[in-house]
């Protein structure tokens, strides 16, 4: 446990909270219909929705409440972003009709101070939400010391065992390392280090292009740091439809990004400044530091899972059926523990399906129409299948429409992107939808709605959208399947 407190760095937290916590050395005994081990997005809201149902709920978190997602996530990360798209806005003033009496300055301190104080809000709003709906904080590590026991170890030694009728184990995920070149904090980071950087450095090598690496090569190559950017596979964001990533590749090279894909660091040897990476193709890359940025590791160490009879998949992650349930029947588990998709916003999902099945529903997840949003810029969102995945089992057809064609794009000063509508040519079914462009993580739910509602490429082109909206390159781009976009130049046959 301490091992994990040291990894996360959030002790402090005992200090500045308020929480459940108990003298050193007393063991203490509370009952609870459910124990949830782990208060992230999948954890906090699975309590909150048992606690409305009438259970009653603790949650059990060794570090902030939030998890990844609200501490080193998704809100720090986007909170870091919105700042770097504000200072290019202000670099590119002047083809807005704005004059600024001096060129724009960042101060990478306040954006962090910035960031700090909107995750704070946020933390402290789950606690709020926790009191106001009745679920019990427990601070400390919580492992699984029989089918229905949870221990709590606290930061002061103090062990506290919990009665569960039944555990849901929302435990979450880390940054995976390369075995040969470890995380040290100082040349080798992985992104939870870049969120607390003093200083940016002056060039950073990033191994990985997929979520993570993309997101942080394009904020920092925003904040003029050098990038360089190393992916094994053939592409950026190679999860995507390869049109996106083509289109993101563009978008990296505008900013100066050097990517070398289908390439692996070999050796990285500190020098005086930072690091030399020997690539596989022959190539060396200096850089003042570094970034690992290749995929996550799940968190299932010291829970106690072995001795209770939780299975695990051979990747590590815990081995669950559709209703969530482990092989323990009455222990379940949501979010990126599951190793199944590493989202925030499917671990809420999995929450409520669990809670249902607690309750004794018969709930199962439902994964149709979850949409991909990444936030590069311009920004990439998916839904559905890629053209690629389609073409395997349907005869794929395909709309596009530019966003150079939208008057809302040029208003916007933001024309680079594009809206591709991937459908099955037979039946008109919608199979998937890409997006690359401004909005493109916002407008995507039109179209996540469509893929999980079953509906044709002409459903979704014939919706009256509003104008002049981003969201009409859906719509075109559907249109665009039959031939019948009226702002596309006509197709030569
Ligand atoms: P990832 O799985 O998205 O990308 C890792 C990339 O590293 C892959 O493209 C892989 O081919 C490459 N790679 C692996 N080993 C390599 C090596 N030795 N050398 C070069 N390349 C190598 O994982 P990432 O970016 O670390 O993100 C972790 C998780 O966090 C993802 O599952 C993602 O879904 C989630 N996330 C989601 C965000 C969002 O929804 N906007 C934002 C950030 C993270």
């Amino acid at each position: 446990m301490l091992n994990f407190l040291a990894k996360t760095g959030q002790s402090a937290y005992f200090l500045r909270h308020k929480v459940l916590t108990f003298k050193a050395g007393v063991t203490k005994i509370e009952r609870y219909n459910i124990v949830i081990i782990g208060g992230g997005p999948g954890g906090y809201t699975a309590a909150i929705k048992a606690v409305l149902q009438g259970a009653k709920v603790a949650v059990v978190e060794v570090a902030e409440l939030g998890g990844v997602c609200l501490n080193r996530g998704c809100i720090p990360s986007k909170a870091l972003i919105a700042s770097a798209a504000q200072y290019v806005k202000m670099k590119h003033a002047e083809s807005f009709g704005i004059k600024l009496a001096a060129p724009p300055v960042y101060d990478w301190t306040a954006m962090k101070a910035r960031k700090d104080k909107i995750v704070g809000t946020l933390v402290g709003g789950i606690g709020q939400l926790f009191k106001s709906h009745g679920v019990d904080h427990i601070a400390g590590f919580g492992k699984i010391t029989g089918p229905n026991e949870v221990t709590v170890h606290a930061e002061d030694g103090a062990d506290t065992k919990l009665q569960a009728d039944n555990i849901i184990i929302a435990t979450g995920s880390r940054s995976a390392t390369i075995p040969a070149f470890p995380f040290d904090g100082k040349r080798i980071l992985n992104s939870d280090h870049l969120l607390e950087l003093d200083n940016l450095p002056k060039s950073i090598l990033i191994i990985g292009a997929g979520v993570i690496g993309c997101e942080w090569a394009f904020m920092l190559s925003m904040l003029e740091v050098e990038v360089s950017m190393v992916e094994m596979l053939e592409r950026a964001l190679p999860m995507e439809d390869a049109d996106s990533s083509k289109l993101i590749e563009r978008e990296l090279k505008k900013l100066k990004v050097k990517f070398y894909p289908g390439t692996k660091v070999e050796s990285i040897s500190p020098g005086p400044d930072g690091a030399t990476a020997k690539l596989s193709d022959g190539k060396t890359v200096d850089a003042n530091q570094v970034l690992v940025s290749v995929g996550r590791a799940f968190n299932t160490e010291d829970l106690g899972l072995e001795k209770v009879g939780v299975k695990l998949n051979k990747n590590g992650s815990v081995k669950t059926s559709a209703d969530m349930r482990t092989s323990v029947k009455n222990i379940f588990a949501i979010g990126d523990v599951r190793g199944e998709i590493l989202l925030a916003y499917t671990a809420v999902h999995d929450g409520s399906v669990a809670v249902d099945n607690v309750l004794g529903g018969k709930a199962k997840k439902n994964y149709l129409g979850v949409p991909s949003v990444i936030f590069t810029h311009p920004e990439v969102a998916s839904v559905g299948m890629t053209e690629a995945a389609a073409a395997e089992k349907y005869e794929v057809g395909v709309g596009k429409f530019p966003l150079r064609a939208l008057g809302k794009a040029h208003a916007e000063n933001e024309i680079a992107g594009e809206v591709k509508v991937v459908g099955d040519k037979k039946t008109d079914k919608l199979l998937g939808v890409h997006a690359v462009g401004v909005h493109a993580t916002e407008i995507i739910h039109t179209a996540a709605l469509a893929i999980n509602r079953g509906l044709t490429v002409t459903q979704l082109g014939n919706l009256i959208f509003g104008h002049p909206v981003i969201s009409e390159s859906i719509m075109e781009a559907a249109h665009d399947f039959h031939h019948m976009s009226v702002h596309l130049a006509k197709k030569k046959s």
